[in-house]
C-alpha cells in the first residue's frame, strides 16, 4: 500500500520511526515533510497528506503533530478524510474497523514511539468491516 506521512517540529522524531514500521511492513511511504524540528505550520503538512488521499495517489495517511489534535482538525476538514486520533491500540483497531479511517492521526508528545508502532501495524493491518458502518460513515464522508 502507498502511505503518504507528514509531521510537524513536534513530530518530526516520531516520523522518521514510523517511516521506518511502515518500509518493515512492505509499504511504500511518501514523506510530505517537514525535514527538521524547526517550527512549521502542521496545517500545511496536513493537507498534504491529504491531498494525496483525497487524489488517490496514496491509500492513507500518517499525521504527527506534538499532541494529534491540530493534524485531526485540519485533515478533517475535507469530506473524503476519515481521520482519526489515537492514544492506544483498541481506538487504532476500531477507527478502521468502523470509521474506515483513511487518516491515523498520532501525537508525538502524549504516547512514545513503541506505542506508536504497534498501533501503526494494527491501524495498517484492520480492514474495514463494511455492512452498517458504511451506511453511517456515508452521512457524514465521501466515502
Ligand atoms: C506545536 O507546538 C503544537 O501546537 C502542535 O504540534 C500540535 O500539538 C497542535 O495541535
Amino acid at each position: 500500500m502507498k502511505v503518504a506521512i507528514a509531521c510537524d517540529h513536534g513530530g518530526f522524531v516520531l516520523k522518521l520511526e514510523l517511516m521506518r514500521v511502515l518500509k518493515d511492513m512492505g509499504h511504500e511511504v511518501l514523506d510530505c515533510g517537514c525535514d527538521s524540528e524547526a517550527s512549521v505550520d502542521y496545517p500545511d503538512f496536513a493537507a498534504a497528506v491529504c491531498d494525496r488521499v483525497v487524489d488517490s495517489s496514496c491509500a492513507r495517511g500518517v499525521l504527527i503533530c506534538g499532541t494529534g489534535i491540530g493534524m485531526s482538525m485540519a485533515a478533517n476538514r475535507d469530506k473524503k478524510i476519515r481521520a482519526a486520533l489515537c492514544h492506544e491500540i483498541f481506538t487504532a483497531r476500531m477507527s478502521r474497523e468502523h470509521n474506515n479511517a483513511n487518516v491515523l492521526c498520532l501525537g508525538a508528545r502524549v504516547i512514545g514511539p513503541g506505542l506508536a508502532g504497534e498501533m501503526l501495524r494494527e491501524w495498517m493491518n484492520t480492514e474495514f468491516a463494511g455492512g452498517r458502518h458504511l451506511r453511517r460513515i456515508e452521512k457524514f464522508s465521501s466515502c
